[in-house]
């Protein structure tokens, strides 16, 4: 496939937050080019309408930083996040260090504006900055036999205060199916609106993963391995019951202790009203096929 972007956009060119929401259909409609080949129109992308900034970086989880909705915006300010070194290891032909910026090479970053819900029943559409992990993954050659890949966030109890104490075993570590990763649904994001990734919200690189309960999508990622074993993930280590490998948002395969069918919009008011759960959080079309034929009450 041809590669559909060139690397000519920064940080600075991407669309400025207060012209976002005028040149959101523009988007849309280059985000249909970009996704030449899935069956998705962009309509389904215009009607998404973002959080605001202050939404998404003011409410969420970020358990290095303490367990409270408002910890991640309290306390990620001592985060140093310059230099920042990616690992990319196992079963690759290129392993090694990367630079941050060796990272974002050759990448096209764009803006995507996509639903994110969380497994704890809440919801936000958040426009991110970023590129598609699987045209990394094929600059650093997955070599054949590769089924998985792995991520984990950075070990820094000196700045990342929730550390300091065992709520999950450190470093937080996740995991996609090579499938799954190479999606291009699949982004690593490296921004926000037209800003840098805040660090409650995983600077300087975090994965997002759309069709699956947020927690999948890891922030400030160390480390990329290429495997053939599934690997371990953070919230399944600690509760195997409760938290699955897949994780894909599914209104119909309810979490042990509460109901997945419904959410609550951020930003909709302390009254709102929930609303139903889309299965894969709305990007049914696009990745169904992936699980054909699994069984998704056992593959939760
Ligand atoms: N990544 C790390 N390293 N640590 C975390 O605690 N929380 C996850 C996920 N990634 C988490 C993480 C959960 S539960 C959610 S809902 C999302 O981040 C929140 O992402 P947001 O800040 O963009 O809303």
């Amino acid at each position: 496939m041809a590669h559909r972007w060139t690397n000519t956009l920064t940080h600075a060119d991407v669309t400025p937050r207060v012209a976002f929401l005028n040149r959101r259909q523009v988007m849309a409609g280059l985000a249909g080019v970009g996704l030449a080949g899935l069956a998705r129109p962009a309509a389904a992308q215009e009607a998404l309408e973002p959080n605001t900034w202050e939404e998404i970086t003011s409410y969420n989880n970020y358990y290095e930083f303490g367990t409270g909705k408002g910890d991640p915006a309290e306390n990620a300010h001592r985060l140093t996040t310059d230099p920042w070194t990616v690992k990319i290891d196992g079963m690759v032909d290129k392993p090694g260090d990367y630079g941050f910026d060796d990272i974002l090479k050759g990448q096209a970053l764009e803006q995507r504006i996509y639903r994110f819900r969380c497994v704890e029943a809440w919801s936000m559409v958040v426009p991110w900055v970023g590129f598609e992990l699987g045209d990394l993954l094929k600059r650093v050659g997955v070599q054949s036999g590769a089924k998985y890949v792995a991520f984990e966030t950075l070990v820094r109890p000196s700045e990342m205060i929730g550390q300091k104490r065992n709520v999950l075993d450190w470093p937080y570590r996740e995991g996609l199916t090579l499938n799954e990763a190479m999606h291009p649904l699949t982004l690593m994001s490296t921004g926000i609106y037209d800003e840098p990734l805040p660090n409650q919200n995983g600077a300087p690189i975090r994965l997002v993963v759309p069709w699956k309960y947020g927690f999948k999508s890891i922030k400030s990622i160390v480390r990329i391995t290429l495997t053939d074993k599934q690997p371990p993930i953070s919230w399944e280590l600690a509760n195997p019951r409760e938290y699955g490998f897949f994780s894909n948002v599914n209104p119909n395969v309810d979490h042990p202790r509460w109901s997945q069918a419904t959410e609550r919009k951020i930003g909709g008011g302390l009254f709102a009203k929930r609303v139903p759960t889309a299965m894969f959080n709305g990007y049914e079309k696009e990745v169904a096929s992936l699980y054909k034929g699994m069984d998704l009450t056992k593959n939760f």
